[in-house]
């Protein structure tokens, strides 16, 4: 059986004023995504990126740069002119495609591929002029009403501001989304008319012209309406936000991992981790971030973006980004990996430590107090605590290198650019601004003086 092709609108035009944002609605945040992010994955479970257009105004620009995806479609309606007007300017790009025409909007985030597969099966089986969806709510205020015929056919939907006390009452709301007949659709939609206050052409006049026509639609009646909740302010967003998290760590609990006081825990949705890794509470493991089994995240610890394989320990309090940790390395508690750095197969970060752009050889260690950037570290190296590269220059960036198996007193600063050769041994408190060469000792810090019975007379002069 051939399938009829499906297109997909996205209404993302509006500010979104009660956000009370400078910020276009849709480029606010979920689920560690832009709204608009959302609703663009799922539209892509359903319909592939050239079928797929999203209805931009404010913000355009932005907008468009948030949905990543290449190949969909932007249409610009500058001035929101009402939720028909906004697919109507389309016109050009949509209605050459013919099957069904989806509909939906840009900050419904929570809106399932399986729900409007439901819509489109409805629309196919019907052969109807449309499926909308329905919901019976407890406070419909806000919404337009379903009116519907003898055969259960809807008919009308009528807004709120227009609606008679009769109409008000019905509690059979319009959650905005919809699957209609792309032929049909094109052939009426010029007989939409501004005739309301605002002067809108509102996309729910095509229900009355359709069934004016001879080609009423379906209303599909969806049981849970938090699926297709609308986000208007942040106390929603907040809602919407919690909603994903639980998602995600339910989803990973089910596959194995086991995540200490859930609720606390902020994992992306692109996250993956693999079997018996324990997240403790308040981890947020976040982005493009993969875990390999057996791994262990503290408390509170930020990993985002990065990689680590397995039994891969994170201390409390740690931060790890954009970073490649192997097999059985250990940070923190209280260490920060700020951006790529790679940690060979059993490297050990201690406390208070921070690395950028540096890689660790296998078995090397850092356990206190360092700084490390731009560095490439042998194995087996021991940095003691304390150890600071001094990196920048006040112009530029240079670079360190330890040979394997070094062994870097506490308090060392080594001057960048700066080699130090393998097994090299280096006297704690040294600056090191020569290169060192293979197992050689260097010290680089004034001798030891000491003076015999120098306290003593101080203090028997008084003062
Ligand atoms: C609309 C429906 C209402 C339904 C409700 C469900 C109309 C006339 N009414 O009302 O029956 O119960 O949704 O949430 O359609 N948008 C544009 N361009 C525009 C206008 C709107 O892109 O010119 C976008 C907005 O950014 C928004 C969405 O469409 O995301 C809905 O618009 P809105 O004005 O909020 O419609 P409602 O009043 O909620
Ligand atoms: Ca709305």
């Amino acid at each position: 059986m051939m399938q009829t092709p499906v297109t997909v609108v996205i209404l993302a035009a509006g500010l979104g004023t009660r956000m009370k944002s400078r910020q276009a609605k849709v480029l606010h945040r979920a689920g560690g995504k832009a709204l608009v992010e959302h609703v663009v994955d799922t539209a892509l479970r359903i319909a592939p990126p050239e079928r797929i257009f999203v209805v931009v105004g404010y913000q355009a620009g932005e907008v468009r740069k948030a949905v990543a995806t290449p190949g969909i479609g932007f249409i610009e309606q500058a001035e929101q002119k009402g939720t028909g007007h906004a697919v109507m300017i389309g016109r050009e790009a949509l209605e050459r495609l013919r099957g069904h025409l989806v509909v939906f909007y840009g900050d419904g985030p929570l809106l399932r591929a399986e729900t409007l597969r439901c819509l489109i099966e409805a629309q196919a089986a019907a052969d109807s002029g449309g499926v909308l969806l329905a919901a019976d709510m407890c406070d419909p205020t806000g919404y337009g009403r379903v009116i519907r015929d003898a055969r259960a056919r809807a008919i009308e939907v009528v807004e709120e501001k227009a609606a008679t006390p009769q109409q008000l009452a019905i509690r059979e709301a319009n959650m905005g989304i919809y699957c209609f007949q792309s032929d049909l659709f094109w052939k009426h939609v010029d007989e939409l008319r501004p005739d309301n206050p605002p002067k809108e052409y509102y996309l729910t006049d095509m229900v009355k012209i359709l069934a004016a026509a001879g080609h009423p639609m379906e209303a599909l009646k969806i049981a849970d309406p938090e699926e297709v909740m609308g986000i208007n302010d942040r106390v929603e967003l907040a809602r919407v936000d919690r909603i994903f998290r639980e998602r995600k760590v339910r989803e990973l609990m089910l596959a194995g991992v086991t995540i200490e006081k859930p609720e606390t825990v902020t994992i992306d949705a692109d996250v993956r981790i693999g079997m018996d890794t324990v997240v403790e509470p308040f981890a947020q493991i976040l982005g493009r971030t993969t875990m390999g089994e057996n791994c262990r995240i503290g408390a509170c610890a930020i990993v985002r973006d990065s990689e680590l394989a397995d039994q891969v320990e994170i201390g409390p309090f740690t931060i790890v980004v954009t970073s490649r940790l192997e097999r059985g390395v250990q940070c923190g508690p209280f260490a920060r990996l700020r951006m790529q750095n790679h940690l060979e197969e059993g490297a050990h970060i201690g406390n208070f430590v921070e690395l950028k752009k540096t890689r660790m050889g296998a078995g090397a260690k850092a356990s206190h107090l360092a700084y490390l950037g731009d560095s490439q570290i042998g194995a087996k190296v021991n940095i003691g605590a304390g150890t600071i590269t001094c990196n920048y220059d006040g112009f530029a960036k240079h670079a360190t290198k330890i040979g394997d198996g070094a062994f870097v007193g506490s308090n060392s600063t080594l001057v960048a650019p700066i080699e130090i050769g393998e097994g090299a041994y280096l006297g704690a408190g040294s600056v090191i601004t020569e290169p060192v060469p293979a197992d050689a000792l260097a010290i680089g810090r004034a001798r030891q003086v000491v003076k015999e019975e120098w306290a003593k007379k101080r203090r028997s002069l008084g003062k």
